[in-house]
């Protein structure tokens, strides 16, 4: 059956693992009446937004996007029951991943799922559309950390610079200095030069978005894009999705700056993830790879299960009113309103 949107009367305590809870709810601020909850309706546009690769941003995009982060965290001072705040935004990711919410009984998660590319487009595209509105640009497009291609296999600067909106200071130490990434990472930083670094990157990207999913779904196999059922990870979810995030966040077991014992905070858990600024950076190009598999042509293109297309999601748009979305209605970036600056994808030529 289709995952219908999350009953919020349902949300509770979510948990950072069997163990722990989360030491501060995340459930959303409830709508007076979910019967009465519209779906949404994409508002007219004149022009696409267009997501550009961060490692290319200018002087003034980098101060625009800080003065937009920056209105969306003041919001948590005055008013922290605003959805369109900067922590609200973030405990959505802790709601729908660690365990806030359940539908019949069973706790709902978007990871390991093929909710995954669906439910992380419609969260960043409201995220977009908030910052956009707070800065009175409707054009505004998020950045997209370009990881696939050599040029964006850093942590990208502008998110580096303390003191800024975009800074946070629970992330690994790996990040500083220009290293290069490994988009392989899942905690063992492996010896070797920053050209084989991005060679296999390179390999890596090409195995998993062309050798390793050539359809949308295949029974029984677990190599696809999306995954094959809503408990079943796809190849980009997993490799590099999940690295990328561990490489970000902070080492577990480490010291966090408060004294606490680290769980990866911040982008190495679900739970606390959406409270790095860059997450939405490096998801914006997470959501951009959707677009890149379909583009590689064969028979890469959407599912067609209806459990899939049919499944539903809650958010707060620009306005602070209450929505439900559908898959269905986000598998065009074009329709949606926005679109991803035109970027070599030299993986493409990677074939091991
Ligand atoms: Cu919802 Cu990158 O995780």
């Amino acid at each position: 059956a289709p995952t219908p949107p999350p009953d919020l009367s349902s949300c509770s305590i979510a948990r950072i693992d069997e163990n722990q809870v989360v030491s501060y709810s995340c459930c959303a601020p409830k709508p007076d009446d979910m019967e009465k909850v519209p779906y949404y309706k994409f508002p007219s546009m004149t022009k696409l937004r267009v997501r550009q690769p961060a490692h290319e941003a200018d002087e003034e995009y980098i101060a625009k996007y800080n003065c937009a982060v920056t209105k969306m965290k003041d919001l948590d001072k005055t008013q922290p029951d605003n959805p369109i705040g900067f922590k609200q935004q973030a405990n959505i990711h802790c709601a729908y991943c660690n365990g806030g919410y359940s539908i019949d009984g069973k706790v709902l998660q978007v990871h390991n799922s093929w909710l995954f590319f669906p439910f992380h487009r419609w969260y960043l595209y409201f995220y977009e559309r908030i910052l956009g509105s707070l800065i009175d640009d409707p054009t505004f497009g998020l950045p997209f950390w370009n990881w696939d291609h050599p040029k964006g296999m850093r942590f990208p600067p502008m998110f580096d610079v303390p003191g800024t909106a975009l800074y946070d200071e629970r992330r690994g130490d790996q990040i500083h200095n220009g290293n290069g990434i490994d988009l392989g990472y899942f905690g063992d930083q492996v010896e070797t030069t920053q050209l084989q670094l991005m060679t296999n990157n390179l390999t890596l990207m090409y195995r998993q978005l062309v050798t390793n999913s050539p359809c949308p779904l295949m029974s029984l196999v677990d190599l696809t894009l999306f995954g094959s059922t809503v408990e079943d990870a796809g190849t980009v979810e997993n490799i590099p999705h999940s690295p990328v995030h561990i490489w970000v966040g902070t080492r577990r077991g480490s010291v966090l700056p408060v004294g606490k014992i680290s769980n990866g905070e911040d982008m190495g858990n679900f739970y606390s993830a959406g409270l790095d600024p860059l997450f939405y950076c490096h998801h914006s190009n997470v959501d951009r790879m959707w677009n890149e598999w379909k583009a590689t042509g064969g028979k890469r293109t959407d599912i067609q299960n209806k459990d899939w297309l049919n499944s539903e999601f809650f958010f707060y748009d620009e306005n602070g009113n209450p929505f439900k979305v559908r898959v269905r209605d986000c598998l065009d970036t074009k329709k949606m309103g926005y679109d991803y600056h035109a970027t070599a994808t030299p993986w493409r030529n990677f074939k091991p």
